[in-house]
């Protein structure tokens, strides 16, 4: 098969953790006979740096021409303490997800049976739980209006939804149930916002074309509590964009490392597929940076984009056999022992996919 993969390494970390899954990626190529064209491309500072604009129109043209979109990371410390920076890293994450379309953020939360002690939370807790957000990505307050009135002194973001953002979002978290436990939680603060009511009825009206689906309404509030508490209770849920930031963010946790969480962002017509952590801009070069998020989302590509399943399983195998092996980043060591480098990982996992 032949695969055109956009590559946007991105910031800080990016570039290094994106090398070890496009030595992976190849490596998977190279065994199952595929071909792959990668074409790198700007994004982030360092698309600023370059040409001014976090997501330059050539970039967005690769995008489209591709495939599908590996991307790495995105953030400068230079723009974070300055609220008055005018073009920031991150407004071209924002960008590429509306211009693409993204719409529907998945993110997957699961335990390594290797690792449940690196979760600060209990092992008897956390053990077996397997669940997958879906995040509405182009909506909500991210995309509302916004600004300042008073001079200044007073703020406003706003959250609008139409029906039709959440059917398309509600209608792929409906199939996703349906593929797995048929158990689908809504997740909103329908007691208070208009938008949650419009959500929680919207999803009520799909209910009938997906009879064996079990739906759960859920406010946003108590999810936070109970995804901690009783993460095995939960499996697919779906959410408005904030919610879902807040709540991936503290779901990565159950894991026992974000440097081990990926995603995928797809749409109609378009997917990219990168890790859930950031751009880690302290460990930027050392080498450090835990390679594994990124080569998860390579997986998911491979299955989601490409439908090639035995490729991303094996890419499962090989990174489940690098953490049964310990040869892992020093973030997965305990006790001050020393890990491998970033790129050494990336060798190990192509060493297991196409052993000399
Ligand atoms: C994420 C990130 C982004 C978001 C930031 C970097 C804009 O936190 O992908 O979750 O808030 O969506
Ligand atoms: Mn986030």
């Amino acid at each position: 098969m032949d695969l055109k993969i956009a590559l946007l390494a991105g910031d800080g970390i990016g570039p290094e953790v994106i090398d070890q899954a496009v030595k992976v990626s190849d490596a998977i190529a190279k065994k199952f006979n595929h071909n792959i064209q990668w074409t790198p491309a700007l994004t982030g500072a360092a698309a600023i740096e370059a040409v001014g604009d976090p997501y330059p129109e050539e970039t967005h043209q690769i995008c489209l021409a591709a495939d599908a979109v590996l991307f790495g990371a995105i953030g400068h410390p230079r723009y974070d303490n300055d609220p008055s920076a005018k073009v920031r890293p991150e407004q071209g994450l924002l960008k590429m997800r509306q211009k693409l379309g993204l719409f529907a953020n998945v993110r997957p939360t699961f335990t390594f049976p290797s690792l449940l002690d690196k979760s600060p939370l209990k092992k008897e807790r956390i053990e077996g739980t397997d669940l997958v957000f879906l995040r509405e990505l182009t909506g909500g307050i991210y995309f509302g209006e916004r600004g300042r009135l008073d001079g200044g002194h007073t703020a406003f973001d706003t959250c609008t939804y139409t029906r039709k953002e959440i059917e398309r979002l509600a209608r792929k978290g409906f199939e996703l149930a349906q593929s797995r436990s048929k158990k689908l939680c809504c997740v909103d603060k329908a007691n208070v916002l208009e938008s949650s009511r419009l959500w929680r009825e919207t999803v009520q009206a799909l209910e009938k074309d997906y009879p064996d689906v079990e739906v759960a309404y859920e406010f946003v509030d108590a999810v936070a509590m109970r995804l901690v508490q009783w993460p095995n209770s939960y499996d697919v849920l779906i959410t408005e964009n904030l919610f879902g930031d807040i709540l991936t963010d503290e779901a990565s946790v159950i894991s026992g490392s974000m440097g081990l969480m990926p995603s995928a962002s797809v749409g109609e017509t378009n997917a990219l597929y990168e890790p859930i952590h950031g751009s880690f801009p302290q460990a930027t070069g050392l080498g450090i940076a835990n390679p594994l998020a990124t080569v998860l989302s390579a997986a998911m590509m491979f299955e989601m984009s490409f439908g090639l399943m035995e490729e991303g399983k094996m890419i499962r195998a090989v990174v489940d056999q690098s953490l049964a092996e310990g040869m892992v980043t020093e973030d997965l060591k305990e006790n001050g022992e020393k890990g491998i480098s970033t790129s050494e990982v990336g060798d190990y996992l192509v060493s297991k996919i196409l052993p000399s």
